[in-house]
């Protein structure tokens, strides 16, 4: 950008989801989830430049033309579940309109009654009603305008659903009900499931494992029964971001994270972290899951 300069929202991200499991990525607002999905999708502003990959079977997303991202991965390889379902959905067509669209241009169905049939079985998949297939999305409630788009992420039978904040602005039970929705189709569809999200409570009921991001780098991945329970998360960022809950000790993380067009040199986590030392001024790699000179170790993991 003429005057401009770039900054790294993402660095570094080496991760893999397997058929059958959800990996759930979290961290504070600003820290590079939804630019690591926009990634995978295609979908980064035209100025964005990318390095690496990211292999769904045989393509790497990252090196696909618009032509492919458009005709084979967005829906077929890719469901995404959106951000505010409701204002993803166009606001002048029904649900079933929609529906329709999407089953035809992905399953390749045609003639009135196979496509009302097939757009009855889609919503069926997602729970959604088949008396509210005729409703606008303003005429929807929080969960069923989530379940209208599951729906629509589900009719590729793709093999990776990505949900980037999908419970954001619903009420806990709803919240609830949604993460079980989606493990639901990846219990039974073998898919994967990348959910990224700032609902840590939400990420414990759904995920396998967990990757938590800051500043634009994964600090810690593990698995989720480990993290949220016994032992506890490893990294202090980490840890801050569990002790933060009102469940917990409610005790928010001091300071702020930073721009990212300013990181601090070495760990970007350490003007806030109480275990920082000398060493920390190195940039710590991400090793046995964990970015850390100083993780917390098997003895003071309960403290
Ligand atoms: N088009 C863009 N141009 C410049 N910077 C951008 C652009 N899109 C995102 N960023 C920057 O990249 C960083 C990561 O943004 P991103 O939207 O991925 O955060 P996030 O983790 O999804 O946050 P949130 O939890 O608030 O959704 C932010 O600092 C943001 O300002
Ligand atoms: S590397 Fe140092 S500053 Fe960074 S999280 Fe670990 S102990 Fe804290
Ligand atoms: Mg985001």
């Amino acid at each position: 950008m003429p005057g401009g300069r770039r900054i790294a929202a993402v660095t570094d991200a080496h991760f893999d989801v397997a058929a059958g499991e959800c990996l759930a990525l979290i961290g504070e607002s600003g820290c590079g989830k939804s630019v690591l999905a926009s990634a995978l999708l295609g979908l980064l502003p035209a100025n964005a430049r990318t390095a690496g990959e990211a292999r769904l079977g045989d393509l790497d997303l990252l090196a696909a033309d618009e032509r492919t991202l458009a005709r084979t991965v967005r829906g077929r390889l890719i469901g995404l579940v959106p951000q505010s379902p409701a204002a993803h959905l166009t606001p002048v067509r029904t649900v079933r309109s929609h529906l329709r669209e999407t089953v035809a241009a992905l399953t390749g169905t045609r003639g009135r009654a196979a496509l009302r049939a097939a757009v009855e079985a889609a919503a069926a998949r997602a729970a959604f009603p088949a008396d509210h297939l005729d409703r606008h999305p303003h005429q929807l409630s929080g969960g069923l305008a989530q379940r209208a788009a599951t729906a629509l992420a589900l009719v590729g039978d793709a093999p990776l659903l990505l949900a980037d904040e999908p419970t954001t602005g619903l009420d806990r039970d709803l919240v609830d009900h949604t993460v079980d929705e989606l493990r639901r189709h990846v219990d039974t569809g073998r898919r994967s499931l990348l959910v990224i999200t700032h609902d840590l409570a939400a990420a414990e009921r759904i995920a396998d494992r967990v990757a938590v991001m800051y500043a634009g780098r994964i600090v810690e991945l593990a698995d989720a029964k480990a993290f949220f329970g016994t032992p506890g998360p490893r990294h202090p960022y980490s840890r801050g971001l569990l002790q933060a809950l009102p469940d917990r000790a409610f005790a928010p993380i001091p300071g702020m994270p930073p721009e990212l067009g300013s990181l601090p040199e070495g760990c970007a986590f350490a003007p806030r972290c109480d275990r920082a030392t000398d060493a920390c001024t190195a940039l710590p790699p991400l090793a046995d899951g964990i970015a850390c000179h100083h993780p917390r170790l098997p003895e003071d993991l309960r403290a």
